[in-house]
């Protein structure tokens, strides 16, 4: 499959996401998947659910918190300094750049970048409805990133990576932004262990295009992301579990390669998918 099929089928899914949002349709936003939920839009599932403190969200627009569709909180686990210079890879209705933007106060930048206009407009309007003015929502493709060389303290994202169709130039890109010394924390959903030998087809789960826009297809194993972020240069790379999922978390999304397997070993399967927190340096 090429990387431009998988990139449209991302693009599709979260523009529309983003453009029943607009139309104040959150009740009736796409919801086959995780990656695409949170408790308000679908009772049960979990991916997105509960992942920021309601003191944290406090003063952002309603649409902010609806709009959340990642797999974690990675302003909360990262360290931010006032003054610093943040990016979000993928920054969707802009959730992480806002919290980041409060962090780093009014001396500091957040940085969003997101493919699809949609996402883009809705980031605009939260961040204009939160008072917020040092957030900047660039579009891009984040395996492109417009900005320059070694212009960002701290790479953020949010369940972004394992939607790209090219992960290693992703890498490559937040490695260039940064600053020697620069950080990079990432939450994204992680398959630890890699995909056992019961998935008898994985080229075929890798196909299936509506569970890679669900976030699940496109996830890199543990051992990948660690040979790709060193691969691009980066240092002292860890991955931390901060979600495990069991079957009942994913109801709808399975790969269809999925389906073969017994009910055990299914669980099995989807107990190597977590959201993790994956950080690394750029050498100083
Ligand atoms: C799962 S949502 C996460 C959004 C946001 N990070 C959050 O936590 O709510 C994925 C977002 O990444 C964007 N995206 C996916 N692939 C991208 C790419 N290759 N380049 C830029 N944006 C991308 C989508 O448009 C969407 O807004």
């Amino acid at each position: 499959m090429d990387q431009q099929t998988i990139t449209d089928a991302v693009r599709m899914r979260y523009s529309g996401i983003a453009a029943q949002l607009l139309a104040d349709g959150a009740a009736e936003r796409c919801c086959d998947g995780p990656c695409c939920c949170d408790a308000d839009a679908l009772e049960g599932d979990r991916i997105s659910e509960g992942l920021y403190a309601e003191e944290e969200v406090e003063g952002l627009p309603l649409k902010v918190s609806l709009a959340s569709l990642g797999c974690g909180n990675p302003t909360a686990l990262a360290e931010l300094a006032p003054g610093e210079r943040v990016l979000d890879l993928g920054s969707g209705g802009g959730i992480d750049v806002l919290l980041s933007a409060r962090r780093v106060g009014p001396t500091g930048i957040a940085y969003g970048v997101d493919m699809t206009d949609e996402m883009l407009t809705l980031a605009r309007q939260n961040a204009a409805a939160a008072g917020v003015t040092n957030a900047i929502f660039l579009k891009g493709d984040i395996a492109d990133i417009p900005l320059p060389d070694g212009s960002v303290d701290l790479i953020i994202s949010n369940c972004v990576i394992n939607l790209a169709a090219e992960k290693e130039v992703v890498l490559q890109e937040a490695f260039r932004v940064l600053r020697p010394g620069g950080r990079f924390a990432v939450s994204d959903i992680v398959i630890h262990g890699g995909l056992p030998a019961m998935i008898a087809d994985e080229a075929a789960m890798r196909r299936d295009l509506s569970s890679w826009a669900g976030c699940i297809a496109g996830a890199l194993s543990d051992s990948e992301f660690r040979d790709g972020l060193a691969n691009a240069g980066f240092t002292d790379i860890s991955l931390e579990i901060t979600r495990r999922y069991s079957i009942d978390d994913m109801p709808t999304a399975l790969p269809a390669a999925f389906a073969a397997l017994s009910p055990a070993a299914a669980a099995e399967v989807v107990g190597r998918f977590a959201a993790t927190f994956v950080r690394a340096r750029k050498p100083v």
